[in-house]
């Protein structure tokens, strides 16, 4: 070899030099802890498919988000879990349905000490499971879905949230939010948009966690995207962005990590991944059983996420990862 020689291994010698060269590193403000709030209990309880989760009452959901808030944690992001269903999912937008219920706590509360977010769809409220009305031949309506989605944000903002965050792959439903947010004067509400959501195999623990099943063994493949395609979710990015996202969001995370990487590279707004409740059910049981080290694997995952392009992380592993990062 000529001189002089190139040692990439003068840089990893120590433990300041790894340090100084890092090219990412992860934060608490990347972080933003889902939480779940749960009608009719007196107590938190534990949520068996999401282990060391809890679904919360309106008041415990306070204190946990007052305890992410000490750790460094800006933002939480509220799903609501409920057994009033109907085929119009109207515990999504009745003022007093369980997640308005806790937003206005959280607000009350935390007031713009945190950002506040609101899971924007109905599954977790239809009878049917899916996350758009049905017409009467059982297929997803979209356009009709729209007007559901549209009275959700109001109330979501209406309650107070900051952001509200639209997850249900319906087309046009970033527009017709912003619409409905604007002729409401919720002007200043943001939309992060679950832009790229792909139909994965990995959201199980989370819909037993909300026990969502779909109505006849169905899927969401007619609105969620195909996991093959990558060129599909630089399309959707750049429609919402088109329809006044302020954010986009890719979901699942690490099983796409090329789509984060590309629209990173594609748009100027913040993007968020998405690191689901599969994701982290292979490393809770993964290492249960020995197999992986829990805290190395956390920091590996979520790493990657940040490294791919992600600003925000959305993780059941926030709360620990602070406590990591802060130790
Ligand atoms: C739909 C929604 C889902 C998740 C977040 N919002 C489930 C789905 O699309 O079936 C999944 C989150 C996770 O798996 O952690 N409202």
């Amino acid at each position: 070899m000529s001189y002089p020689q190139r040692r990439p291994r003068r840089l990893r010698r120590t433990e300041a030099l790894r340090s100084m060269v890092a090219e990412t590193s992860l934060a608490t403000n990347d972080l933003i802890a889902p939480l779940f709030v749960k009608e009719g209990i007196d107590e938190p309880v534990p949520i068996p498919s999401l282990p060391g989760i809890l679904a919360h009452t309106p008041s415990s959901v306070v204190a946990e988000a007052k305890e992410l808030a000490a750790l460094g944690i800006p933002s939480v992001l509220v799903f609501g879990i409920t057994d009033r269903r109907d085929p119009l999912g109207s515990c999504a937008y009745d003022p007093n349905g369980i997640a308005q219920v806790a937003l206005r706590r959280l607000v009350d509360t935390l007031g713009d000490s945190m950002v506040i977010m609101a899971d924007l769809c109905i599954d977790e409220y239809t009878d049917h499971g899916h996350c758009g009305i049905l017409d009467p031949l059982g297929n997803v309506d979209n356009d009709a879905t729209l007007a559901i989605y549209s009275q959700v944000a109001v109330a979501q903002a209406e309650a107070g949230a900051h952001v509200v965050a639209p997850s249900g792959m319906m087309d046009g439903q970033v527009q017709a939010i912003r619409k409905a947010l604007d002729e409401s004067g919720h002007t200043d509400v943001a939309i992060l948009a679950y832009s790229a959501k792909y139909a994965s195999s990995l959201y199980g623990p989370f819909r037993d966690a909300v026990s969502v099943s779909i109505v006849g063994g169905g899927n969401r493949r007619g609105y969620q995207q195909d996991p093959r395609n990558l060129r599909e979710a630089l399309l959707e990015v750049a429609l919402d962005v088109e329809e006044g996202a302020d954010m986009v969001m890719i979901k699942p995370a690490l099983a796409y990590l090329d789509v984060i990487a590309a629209v990173r590279a594609n748009v100027v707004v913040p993007v968020a991944a998405y690191h689901v409740s599969g994701e982290y059910a292979m490393v809770v049981a993964a290492a249960e059983r020995g197999l992986v080290d829990r805290e190395a694997v956390i920091l590996e995952h979520v790493g990657a996420i940040k490294r791919a392009g992600a600003d925000m992380i959305i993780t059941y592993f926030a709360k620990e990862l602070a406590r990591i990062i802060h130790a």
